[in-house]
């Protein structure tokens, strides 16, 4: 370990299932992924961290010595960070496992899936300065784009279910060492994730914004799918290692082709009209006014990745006169925004929003807003809210203001 510094992070990546459903007849994290397996790409995203953590790889018991060989091999400069333990017969026993080998210096405790093998570095990331900054568990959370029954034994359909109050969660999930540690020692039964043992235990667990790349390799189509990515990748060039170099190890000169936006958006409170904001519907809250729904972030999100494409705004290229967007969602607006900045040959990196107004409260749904958003603009989508300190408009609650920032590549 020398010159490195001890690491306060640590992810542990479990790989000891034995991938019936995928049927490859080997062990799956060991099972290739172009001309690597998935348990080395997988590897990539942990790596690419930007803090150093101890990587603890969870494999099955005869296969330690190969997972010794891929983890050197993909560590670089931070080998000696990482160990490999043998799993267990379910994947709760295998990350007890890897919990039991923690460093003493370790705070914060992040699993992750090996056969969710392309998660990108910034998802790790992200999970990381969530559990630091809330001390909550976090989980990686996609809004359900499929409508969703619930079912009785016959398949006869009892119900449609809610899908606004519904994530699909993901990993690396994150989580204080010693409330993980406590939890695990206190389950008495299995659970379907981390999160769900954890918030048996009484912790607090939240979302933040998951990831389309993080699927999981669960069936040949999943791993189908991956290849595609990869394949893609490669023709066009694109960097599949970390975009952040292992600690000490110099940083790659990858070509940069990245483009910022801003955009602005504000309507003014309306009584008789329903409350549209951040892609939600607020009932029982005076609404906003305008052509469309008027919701000020989602108008501003646009405005904010046609800017970054150089596309023009969200009146010349959607036209507010146009009949067909009287009264439109947000969801509306973004999917044929980003149906453009595809045409233009871009994608979301992310966007970030400021919302400024007296009305709603808006902290007890931001992180539904977040997910929904998310899902919509396909990258991460973070939206922050703030009084004008009574100053203004916006302060004498005339109105409401959103101002978003968007990062864009070429895809
Ligand atoms: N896992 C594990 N130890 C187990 C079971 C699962 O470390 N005893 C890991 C898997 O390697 C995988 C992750 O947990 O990275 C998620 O599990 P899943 O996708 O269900 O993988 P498998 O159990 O291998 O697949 P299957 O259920 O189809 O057999
Ligand atoms: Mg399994």
């Amino acid at each position: 370990m020398s010159e490195l510094p001890e690491p306060t992070v640590a992810v542990i990546v479990v790989a000891a299932g034995s991938g019936t459903r995928l049927g490859a007849g080997i062990a799956k994290a060991f099972v290739g992924l172009g001309d690597r397996t998935i348990l080395e790409s997988s590897l990539d995203g942990v790596f690419g961290m930007v803090e150093p953590a101890q990587v603890v790889l969870v494999v099955p018991a005869d296969r330690v010595g190969e997972a010794q060989t891929i983890a050197r091999g993909a560590a670089g400069r931070a080998v000696d960070y990482v160990s490999v333990v043998a799993g267990g017969d379910s994947r709760q026993e295998s990350v007890a496992r890897g919990l039991a080998t923690l460093w003493p210096s370790v705070r914060t405790v992040l699993v992750h899936d090996a056969a969710r093998a392309l998660t990108p570095s910034a998802l790790f990331d992200a999970v990381v300065a969530f559990v630091e900054r809330t001390g909550w568990g976090a989980v990686p959370g996609l809004a359900v784009a499929d409508t969703i029954k619930r079912i009785d034994d016959e398949g006869h359909v009892l119900e449609t279910v809610d899908r606004s109050t519904l994530a699909a969660v993901q990993t690396p999930q994150g989580f204080p060492r010693a409330a993980l540690i406590e939890a695990y020692r206190a389950a008495d039964r299995e659970y379907t994730d981390d999160a769900a043992l954890y918030a048996s235990a009484g912790h607090q667990v939240a979302t933040v914004p998951g990831e389309a790349l993080a699927f999981k390799i669960t069936t040949p189509w999943d791993a189908e799918r991956a290849e595609q990515v990869i394949a893609k990748r490669t023709a066009t060039g694109a960097d599949l290692k970390p975009s952040h170099p292992a600690p000490g190890a110099a940083a790659p000169a990858a070509p940069l082709d990245i483009r910022t936006g801003i955009g602005i958006d504000v309507h003014a409170f309306a009584a008789d009209a329903p409350l549209w904001l951040a892609g939600l519907h607020w009932p029982d809250q005076p609404g906003l006014s305008g052509h469309s729904d008027g919701d000020p972030v989602a108008h501003a999100i646009v405005d904010a990745l046609l800017s970054a494409a150089g596309l023009g705004d969200i009146g010349s290229v959607f036209g507010t006169d146009d009949p067909r967007f009287a009264g439109a969602h947000g969801e509306v607006f973004l999917a044929a925004c980003i149906e453009r900045l595809a045409e233009a040959g871009f994608v979301p990196v992310n966007v970030a929003v400021q919302i400024v107004g007296n009305r709603p409260r808006f902290s007890a749904r931001r992180l539904e807003a977040e997910a929904l958003l998310t899902g919509l603009v396909g990258a991460p989508v973070s939206v922050a809210a703030t009084t004008s300190d009574a100053l203004g408009f916006t302060g004498r609650g005339e109105g409401v203001t959103a101002v978003a920032t968007a990062l864009i590549r070429r895809s």
